[in-house]
């Protein structure tokens, strides 16, 4: 009977355990009032001078996601899609999803050839390879409930950028040179991205058809990319490259307003993107699968820590691939995927002493191919007002088509459906019926744009790229503030580690793992694969007394501006 109580006495200790953050390590960067984290030092400036100019945390959103669209061409984009999650200062919460839509001629079987096999790389690179993109009308929507500077305000700094051009960095060079040969194969002129010597760091990159583009968005708002020119354009280039988006897909494209998901982790609300993420389901699910342990007592890092979050992630992304894509096309059962007795009943079998093979959680056979990009940025204007948006056109550059005339990169995002049951994507994710591809459904996504408050008010704004590693990112930037006391910048420094069920080896970032801990884990009967990076996670944390800490994630040009 004193076992038990003292049992439970820990275990309410445990639950209670919401660290206030002490703060022992060197914090980021601070803001009194106001904080930008994104992927490009340019694109962050951009936000933090739409709040000073007084504008809200959406309108530097706004400003941000098209300033990315130019300096960081990689995954910024108007030519793909994303989601935001954002919260008032009042605390009342919200979410666009403006996910690009699979077109009207799109069907199941599009990437398979007669015998059913799946067709090389189509859904990949080139023009079959995009979605209808949903950025555009995601910004002019999100604009249109919660803008406050005039529209003109927002686009002029990304039009200025494209028409002057800008400084490249050595990360930014290094990108275009990478996909030097894919711009040259898939494209059907000569790209400006492209060109005869290597880029450096330091060089300019001029886009002066891509800020006819923005300057056409600027003026006529939606009908400046989904109609007139920019559209023509995009049907012109949709001929030439034999794909399959039509003007009434351009016409017909609406982001959608969702009830976001929310959730609960020792005593912090959770709120994130529902369906068609993947990211809130499965975020909210590996938290209510770890409440239970003791995390700070195990460390962070430490083998019990990584052996159980591991545990944990395989389920979770088992669930994933059966259970989840567009709730506007299939019954998405996210109470029951987050209801406490089933999370219970998931994570019983799971042994603290031995690492459950992956095919004894339901079986596939997958891999991980090629490197991939997408982008997320954080926001909290002087009113405490908080948007976190992810956005990508999918792997590097998308599927590297450049629309002519328009100066502007298509995504690759219908890579993220199924292309077939039980055959992994590029990300080496599995699905079946529930993301099978159909005409406007939406490709089951992975972003994870999510923020965190408590009965004080906001907490954490966080997100990251990453493809299938973005939700255990996040889940990892949370534990790291919430049970391990880090700061900000500590917590998106920290190493990370990734299981996604299949294929059945955990992720690990060079360095995650001391020779005792990896012992002990090849002991429980873990695998490893070495990631150089996982994720550049860009959040923003309330410090006690108030203050903003920015932590921008050193995997890259990451930058984090306050005021
Ligand atoms: O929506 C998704 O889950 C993917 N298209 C995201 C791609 C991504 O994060 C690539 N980045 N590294």
């Amino acid at each position: 009977m004193k076992k038990l109580s003292l049992l439970l006495v820990l275990v309410i200790l445990n639950a209670c355990s919401t660290s206030k953050r002490p703060h022992t390590t060197p914090l980021g960067v601070i803001g009194r009032q106001a904080m930008v984290v994104s992927a490009h030092p340019l694109a962050s400036g951009v936000g933090s001078r739409i709040l000073k100019q007084g504008g809200n945390a959406w309108d530097a959103a706004i400003a941000v996601q098209f300033a990315l669209a130019v300096v960081y061409p990689v995954a910024g984009n108007i030519g793909g899609g994303g989601f935001a999650v954002f919260r008032e200062e009042d605390g009342s919460v919200g979410s666009l999803d403006f996910r690009e839509k699979a077109p009207l001629a799109a069907h199941r079987n599009m990437y398979l050839d007669e015998q059913g096999e799946v067709l090389g790389r189509k859904s990949l690179e080139g023009h079959l390879a995009a979605g209808v993109p949903g950025s555009v009308d995601g910004m002019v929507t999100l604009y249109g409930k919660y803008g406050s500077l005039p529209w003109s305000t927002l686009l002029q700094p990304s039009i200025d950028l494209a028409a002057n051009g800008f400084t490249l960095t050595e990360e930014g060079a290094t990108a275009l040179n990478r996909s030097r040969d894919l711009f040259i194969q898939v494209n059907t002129f000569d790209v400006g991205m492209v060109k005869q010597e290597p880029w450096q760091s330091g060089e300019e990159l001029i886009q002066p058809e891509l800020s006819k583009t923005l300057i056409r968005i600027r003026d006529q708002g939606r009908d400046g990319f989904y109609a007139g020119e920019t559209a023509s354009l995009i049907i012109d280039e949709m001929k030439r490259g034999q794909g399959i988006i039509s003007f009434e897909d351009l016409q017909k494209y609406h982001s959608t307003w969702r009830d976001p998901l929310i959730g609960y982790y020792r005593g912090n609300r959770i709120v994130s993107m529902p369906p068609p993420s993947s990211g809130g389901v499965a975020l909210l699910q590996l938290l209510g699968g770890i409440e239970s342990y003791p995390v700070a007592r195990y460390g962070h890092n430490q083998w019990r820590n990584m052996h159980l979050m591991t545990e944990i992630e395989k389920r979770v992304y088992a669930d994933r691939a059966t259970y989840l894509g567009d709730p506007d096309f299939y019954k998405v059962p996210v109470e029951m995927l987050l209801d406490t007795q089933y999370l219970k009943d998931r994570m019983s079998a799971i042994n603290l002493r031995k690492s459950t093979p992956a095919t004894a959680i339901k079986e596939g056979n997958v891999e991980v191919v090629e490197s991939v990009e997408t982008t997320h940025f954080s926001i909290v204007d002087p009113k405490g007002n908080a948007v976190a948006i992810t956005t990508t056109l999918n792997s590097y550059f998308g599927c590297k088509v450049m629309i002519k005339g328009a100066g502007f990169l298509l995504n690759n995002e219908m890579d993220d459906f199924s292309v077939k049951s039980g055959v992994p994507n590029q990300f080496g994710l599995i699905g079946a019926k529930a993301n099978e591809i159909a005409p406007e459904k939406r490709m089951l996504s992975s972003m994870t744009p999510t923020i965190v408050d408590d009965q004080d008010g906001l907490v954490i704004v966080v997100g990251t790229p990453g493809g299938s590693t973005i939700i255990t990112s996040v889940f990892q930037a949370i534990l790291n503030v919430i049970d391990h006391g880090m700061g900000m910048q500590e917590a998106v420094d920290a190493k990370r580690f990734h299981h996604q069920w299949l294929p059945d080896r955990i992720l690990v970032e060079d360095d995650v793992l001391s020779e005792k801990v990896e012992k002990k884990l090849r002991r429980l009967g873990h695998d490893f694969e070495s990631r150089g990076n996982i994720g550049r996670v860009d959040a923003i944390l309330v410090l006690p007394n108030g203050h903003l800490e920015g932590g921008a994630d050193k995997r890259g040009d990451d930058t984090a501006i306050g005021f």
